[in-house]
């Protein structure tokens, strides 16, 4: 029998931890042979609904899981933790820019890098999830030195997630059959969704989705802002944001990186940049990636051939916008860093 798996979940008694613990405990994150001891951590004024959760995932009987950790000390949180998923952290609530909660989650996540980096086990894998999450790792990065840069990632796979979504919808065919959209730049409402190399499965083969969506209007317009303020959307029609969503997609993320994606699929993830595609290196920057035997790799090559009608639109936000969304992360980073 494997050994278990220890996950961290920070967080886990708001609504996201509530939606994802349950998933790694079926087996949904790391697969349905693979035991896992949960360790659950949130703060003092929510030990309360924290021991809940606890008390439900021993109800639920489950049979991959092995152990549960629930604590409000850091320290016990991350200790010998193989895959650490930061979700805890101040929510972005209705009328809020992410900006406005960046400030709070700073102090937050310079003190659970540093226990991360002292009581983690070697080679732990980070994904951050909490907003604004490519910041939040950044800072998670400049506070535990020692960890490797391309162990820290952050959660773009609910954009792509929902790109996918939306040109399933928009076909009307199976979520399944649609894949390489990729999610470039940063989880807010800057991100480029871009479509120009997906695909849909057909019965006749392989497809691309500009060929069969035949609407560039469409594409270049209402998608793209479909999926950049799909997270909007979710907060004003449930005055909470993403949960469910979020907790499949953070499983969907580490299941990917942990197992390896699927040949010739690509998945989106907030990555260290190594310089590709002209993003200055050392900036956390969502491109497309794919996976195998534990390490992500970026996808190179995904330019826009020059004869698609909406070359002009693809090549200005393929190098203009990516390079100017990098310039400004980095200048709020600097800017953050700063002032911790
Ligand atoms: P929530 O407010 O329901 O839960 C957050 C939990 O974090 C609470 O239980 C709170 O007590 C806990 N917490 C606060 N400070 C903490 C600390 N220092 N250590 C440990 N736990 C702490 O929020 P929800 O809806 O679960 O969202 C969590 C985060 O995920 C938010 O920042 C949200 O913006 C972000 N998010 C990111 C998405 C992405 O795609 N990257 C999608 C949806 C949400």
């Amino acid at each position: 029998a494997k050994e278990p798996v220890r996950v961290l979940v920070t967080g886990a008694a708001g609504q996201i931890g509530y939606a994802l613990v349950p998933m790694i405990a079926r087996g949904v994150m790391l697969g349905l042979d693979q035991p896992v001891i949960i360790h659950m951590l949130d703060i003092q004024p929510a030990a309360e609904a924290l021991n809940g959760v606890k008390m439900e995932l021993v109800d639920a009987a489950f049979p991959l899981l092995k152990g549960v950790v629930a604590t409000t000390d850091v320290v016990d949180a991350c200790t010998g933790v193989n895959i650490a998923v930061m979700v805890g952290g101040f929510p972005r609530k209705e009328g809020m820019e992410r900006k406005d909660v960046m400030s709070k989650n700073v102090s937050i996540y310079k003190s659970q890098a540093s226990a991360l980096e002292k009581h983690a086990a070697a080679n732990c894998k980070v994904l951050v999830v909490a907003n604004p999450a490519n910041t939040n790792a950044l800072i998670l990065k400049e506070f535990a030195p020692s960890i490797p840069e391309k162990n820290i990632t952050c959660l773009t796979r609910l954009d792509h997630n929902r790109a996918l979504g939306q040109i399933s919808e928009r076909l009307n065919v199976q979520v399944s059959d649609v894949k390489n959209v990729i999610i470039w730049g940063n989880h807010s409402s800057t991100q480029y969704p871009d479509v120009n190399h997906a695909t849909v499965n057909t019965p006749s083969g392989e497809k691309p989705v500009r060929g069969l969506v035949k609407d560039d209007e469409w594409l270049n317009g209402e998608f793209i802002t479909t999926v950049q303020q799909r997270g909007a959307a979710i907060i004003k029609a449930r005055k909470l944001s993403s949960a469910l969503s979020a907790a499949s997609s953070a499983c969907d993320h580490i299941r990917d990186w942990v197992l390896g994606t699927p040949e010739g699929t690509w998945v989106s993830m907030g990555v260290y940049s190594d310089g590709s595609y002209g993003v200055p290196a050392g900036l956390i920057y969502s491109f497309p990636v794919t996976c195998h035997s534990g390490e992500w790799k970026i996808v190179q090559g995904c330019v826009c051939s020059a004869n698609e009608t909406s070359s002009f639109f693809c090549i200005l936000h393929c190098v203009f916008l990516t390079q100017s969304i990098a310039f400004w992360v980095g200048r709020l980073v600097s800017r953050l860093v700063n002032l911790v």
